[in-house]
């Protein structure tokens, strides 16, 4: 005879053990029946499996079936739970389904009865998870748009200043180097490795003539370019998946000594992620030509950001990231030569 194959796990929380043997014996031909005699076996249960169905007494002596499902909502659990009552009151049904509460059967049950409703929430747990991930795979389509979009405006900020052209991706890149040598999280990176690509999208709101002036700024246009993190800042604002890289594109001037923009922050008021992107942000410009110098070396950038120690840079943190950004260029120096060779 074919030997059907279970996937779908039911978890079956009753104080009555006569009822849960009976909802076993009548769902074990189809699914995989799990039982619970209280709520912390049922917990104890939730550690190994994830059911797609829960049958929950309501009445249950200690923790009730009610406080269960609360705590499952809260933990913002799809799986549809069916409560199962002795007794109906209107109220006890009504506070059931307004927590939650997929169905409900009375006992004494028919088997037909309990088939129908583990079918339809069964049913339930499937469309739910296809819209959950139809809500995930836009999620991702709007970010990538998003990000294309955001690339294409560093382009037009690369195209209106040529000297800056890579800047965002060096930045990031480097980024996410030294914040993994100093132990951040990949998740944590991930996200923030955005803000460092973004730091300067408020360029986009800076006039070409100060952005591409050859020399030094005046005071009045210098004014201008400052202008660029706190507008980096508002058009970053209302994306939510982008909240944690505000600080970064907000305060990467701020100077350890409180005279950078645009809030004066000192010291330790300066957010951590923004005050590795200062240093990295500057080591990029240091070593790259601009309108208003040639590149330095490596060790002149070096000397030039040691020199700003203590007024502009956090200074434990500074020798750290240069530390750092050898390794960087070690590493990237050794791809070129595998790449070469
Ligand atoms: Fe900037």
């Amino acid at each position: 005879m074919e030997q059907k194959i279970k996937t779908s796990n039911i978890l079956v929380i009753d104080d009555d053990l006569g009822v849960r043997e009976s909802l076993k014996i009548i769902l074990k031909d189809k699914y995989c029946v799990s039982v619970a005699s209280n709520i912390d076996e049922a917990f104890d249960c939730l550690k190994n499996i994830l059911p797609e169905v829960i049958f929950l007494d309501i009445k249950m002596p200690r923790a009730n079936g009610l406080d269960f499902l609360k705590v499952m909502r809260s933990t913002n659990s799809n799986i549809p739970i069916i409560m199962i009552t002795a007794f109906p009151s209107t109220q006890t049904t009504i506070t059931a389904l307004r927590n939650g509460a997929f169905d409900y059967i009375i006992k004494p049950f028919q088997p037909s009865e309990i088939l129908a409703v583990a079918e339809k929430a069964l049913h339930h747990n499937i469309e739910l998870s296809k819209k959950d991930r139809l809500v995930y795979n836009l999620r991702m389509a709007v970010q990538e748009n998003f990000f294309s979009t955001t690339e294409a405006l560093l382009h037009a900020i690369d195209a209106k200043d040529s000297y800056t052209a890579g800047h965002s991706k060096r930045v990031s890149l480097l980024f996410a180097f030294v914040a993994g040598d100093l132990g951040m999280s990949k998740s944590q990176i991930e996200v923030l490795q955005y803000g460092a690509f973004l730091h300067d999208i408020g360029k986009i709101g800076v006039g070409d003539i100060v952005l591409a002036k050859p020399g030094n700024l005046t005071e009045a246009e210098f004014s201008l370019m400052k202008r660029h993190s706190e507008i980096g800042y508002k058009i970053i604002e209302p994306i939510n998946f982008l909240k944690e890289c505000l600080p970064m594109v907000r305060h990467h001037h701020e100077w350890y000594n409180g005279r950078g923009y645009p809030d004066c922050l000192q010291g330790t008021k300066i957010p951590f992620e923004a005050s590795i992107l200062s240093i990295v942000d500057a080591y990029d410009a240091l070593t790259t030509d601009r309108h208003y110098h040639k590149k330095y070396s490596h060790q002149e950038a070096y000397r030039i950001i040691q020199q700003g120690i203590s007024t502009q840079f956090v200074p434990s943190l500074t020798e750290k990231v240069l530390s750092i950004i050898d390794k960087y260029r070690e590493t990237c120096m050794k791809d070129e030569q595998e790449e070469d060779s």
